[in-house]
């Protein structure tokens, strides 16, 4: 049996066996350009010389919101239609009732900073592939280096999956708190149900409190 302790190292390839039994801790080393900042990422997703199949230049780009720093960072799946006017994740019912659990665990949305794995709308707001999700991914996690959050809520199956590179679903990797560590920086995820998923299947709520109250212990420590 695995031992609780173990780590995995990135070259397990697209998706590790992080969730298997007994296993919470996964590090990576990743390369980030010197003095990198969010306003550099964007920038970077912004330009001409972004290659990805699906963000192209002059395209929205819903980035992410909130302090520089903190010492939390909420990250969701991918932007809504209702994310597209303001360029801001999480508008709409989904970022309200994201706000409102925020608030049962006594953390106001504005300390938070807050981001999607995907950055941007496909045309006819299809799923992404796998090789898009990977496109995206340095981009989250050089956004990871620069708020440098103590702990991470990843909110829906993609964005577990994403940080932990698991194929488990959100059912079996929420309800555990895992550790990662990228680069010299260590974090928490805890993995919970994306609210826009919680919006249409409410007895799910019960769980993702569960999850949220873990939060508020690791941050009362
Ligand atoms: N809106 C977002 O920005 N992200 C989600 O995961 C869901 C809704």
């Amino acid at each position: 049996m695995a031992n609780k302790k173990d780590s995995i190292s990135s070259s397990v390839g697209l998706f590790g066996d992080i969730g298997i039994e007994g296993i919470v801790e996964r590090s990576e080393a990743i390369e980030v350009p010197e003095g990198d900042t969010l306003a550099r990422i964007l920038a970077e997703l912004k330009s001409e010389s972004h290659i990805c199949g699906v963000c192209k230049p002059g395209m929205p780009v819903i980035f992410g919101m909130g302090p520089e720093r903190a010492d939390l960072m909420l990250i969701g799946e991918g932007p809504g239609v209702d994310d597209i006017k303001t360029e801001l994740p999480f508008q709409g019912q989904a970022g309200a009732l994201l706000a409102k659990m925020m608030a049962a665990i006594n953390v106001g949305l504005g300390e938070c900073y807050v981001c999607n794995v995907i950055k941007c709308i496909p045309p006819g707001e299809r799923n992404f592939s796998v090789e898009e999700i990977e496109d995206c991914r340095p981009y989250l996690l050089r956004q990871i280096l620069a708020v440098r959050p103590r702990v991470i809520v990843a909110f829906g199956a993609l964005a577990a999956q994403t940080l932990l590179r698991s194929r488990k679903t959100i059912s079996e990797l929420r309800g555990e708190v895992y550790t990662l560590r990228l680069n010299d920086h260590e974090m928490k995820i805890v993995p919970t149900f994306n609210p826009a998923y919680l919006l249409r299947v409410p007895e799910k709520k019960r769980e993702a409190w569960e999850d949220l109250k873990r939060v508020r212990e690791m941050r009362e420590v």
